[in-house]
C-alpha cells in the first residue's frame, strides 16, 4: 500500500455555508477523505481576527458549519474534524515561527494589503491580523501537512508557509517540515444568482439551510439569457446560469439526462419560458436540500461537541509530538 499523505484545510466560521461551498469545496473534501489522512479545521481564531467586535456568532457558526460538513458526508471516522482554539499548540507554533518570520513577509502579503485597503466596515488594523497568514502557516506545519486544498485566493498564504518552512529547515539544518502543496479547488461552476462568484458579501447566494420559499425567491431572481425576453423567444442554455444549475442538480436528485436534454431543447425552441424553468429548478433544489436538511437534523449540538472534542484529542496528540520535536530543534529542550 502506498503512503497516505497528510492533508489539512480550514474554514472560518463567519457565516452560513451555501451551494457554492458545497459544489466548490465540500464535495471535494468528501472525496479527499478516502485518499489522504485529512484534518478539517474550524479556524475560529482566524475568524476572531476580523469578527472580534461581534464575536457571538463565531460559536454559532462553528456548530452550524460542522453540522453542514457532516450532512454532506465529511466523516469523523475517516477524518479529524476539530476546532483550532481547542488545540493550543497552533498558537505555540505560531509564536515559535514568528521569531524567524520577517515583518516584511507579512506586510507584503497581497491578501493583507488588499483587505486593509478594502475592509472599511471593521477595524482590522491589529497585530493579530498582520499575523493571519503566520497562524495559517502554523496550522499547516503543525501536522506536517503535505497537501492543502484551497481556493486561488489563499495561494499567497501557502507560498508564505513554504517560505517559512524552508527558512526553518535551513536555519536548523534539518528537514523538519515538508513543503506543503496546494490542491487547487477549481473555480466553482456555480455562480451566484447575479452571475458573480457566489459569496456571502454579494448576497447572491443560496444557503444550504435556505427555506423552500427562500430558495424559490432566490432562483426567481437569477439572471438568464438576456436575449430571451419572453416565453417563445429561443434561449441559449450554454450561457444561462439557470441551466448550469440544472446540469449540476438534476443528477443529484437522480433524474436522468433525458430530463436535462428536454430542458435544453425546450429552451432553445422557446417552448420553455424562464419562469417555468426557474420554478422547475427551485423544486429540484428544494428536493435536494430537503434530504440534506434531514441529514442535518440528525446532529444535535451535543453530538457535534462530542465529535469536536474527539477530533481535538486526536489533533492534540499529533500536535504535541511535533511541538516537542520543534522545540528540541530550536534549542528549548
Ligand atoms: N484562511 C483560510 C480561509 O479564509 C482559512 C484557513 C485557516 C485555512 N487556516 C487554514 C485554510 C489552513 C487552509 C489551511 O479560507
Amino acid at each position: 500500500m502506498h503512503k497516505r499523505y497528510i492533508l489539512l484545510s480550514g474554514m472560518r466560521p463567519t457565516g452560513p455555508l451555501h451551494l457554492g461551498h458545497l459544489v466548490g469545496v465540500l464535495d471535494n473534501w468528501v472525496k479527499l477523505q478516502d485518499e489522504y489522512n485529512c484534518f478539517f479545521m474550524i479556524a475560529d481564531w482566524h475568524a476572531l481576527m476580523s469578527e472580534y467586535m461581534n464575536p457571538q456568532s463565531i460559536k454559532t457558526y462553528t456548530f452550524d458549519n460542522v453540522r453542514d460538513w457532516l450532512a454532506v458526508g465529511i466523516d469523523p471516522c475517516k477524518s479529524i474534524i476539530f476546532r483550532q482554539s481547542d488545540v493550543k499548540e497552533h498558537l505555540e507554533l505560531s509564536m515559535l515561527l514568528s521569531v524567524l518570520t520577517p515583518i516584511s513577509w507579512l506586510e507584503r502579503c497581497p491578501t493583507y494589503k488588499e483587505q486593509i485597503n478594502q475592509i472599511k466596515d471593521r477595524d482590522i488594523n491589529n497585530y493579530a491580523f498582520l499575523g493571519y497568514p503566520l497562524l495559517q502557516a502554523a496550522d499547516i506545519l503543525l501536522y506536517k501537512a503535505e497537501f492543502v486544498p484551497i481556493g486561488e485566493d489563499q495561494l499567497p498564504h501557502l507560498e508564505l508557509t513554504r517560505e517559512i518552512a524552508r527558512r526553518f529547515n535551513h536555519l536548523y539544518k534539518k528537514e523538519i517540515f515538508p513543503l506543503p502543496k496546494a490542491l487547487l479547488t477549481k473555480e466553482s461552476r456555480l455562480l451566484g444568482t447575479d452571475n458573480r462568484k457566489m459569496s456571502k458579501s454579494y448576497n447572491n447566494y443560496i444557503a444550504l439551510q435556505e427555506t423552500e420559499r427562500g430558495v424559490k425567491q432566490r432562483v426567481l431572481s437569477m439572471i438568464t439569457d438576456p436575449k430571451k425576453i419572453k416565453k417563445g423567444d429561443p434561449g441559449r442554455p450554454s450561457i444561462c446560469n439557470v441551466y448550469t444549475y440544472h446540469q449540476i442538480f438534476i443528477k443529484r436528485i437522480h433524474l436522468d439526462d433525458k430530463q436535462l436534454q428536454q430542458i435544453d431543447s425546450d429552451c432553445k425552441t422557446g417552448k420553455l419560458g424562464c419562469v417555468e424553468c426557474k420554478n422547475m429548478l427551485a423544486s429540484y433544489l428544494n428536493l435536494y436540500l430537503a434530504k440534506f436538511k434531514e441529514r442535518r437534523e440528525r446532529y444535535k449540538d451535543k453530538d457535534i461537541l462530542k465529535i469536536l472534542n474527539r477530533g481535538a484529542e486526536c489533533a492534540k496528540e499529533k500536535a504535541a509530538q511535533q511541538i516537542q520535536e520543534i522545540k528540541s530543534v530550536m534549542g528549548l529542550l
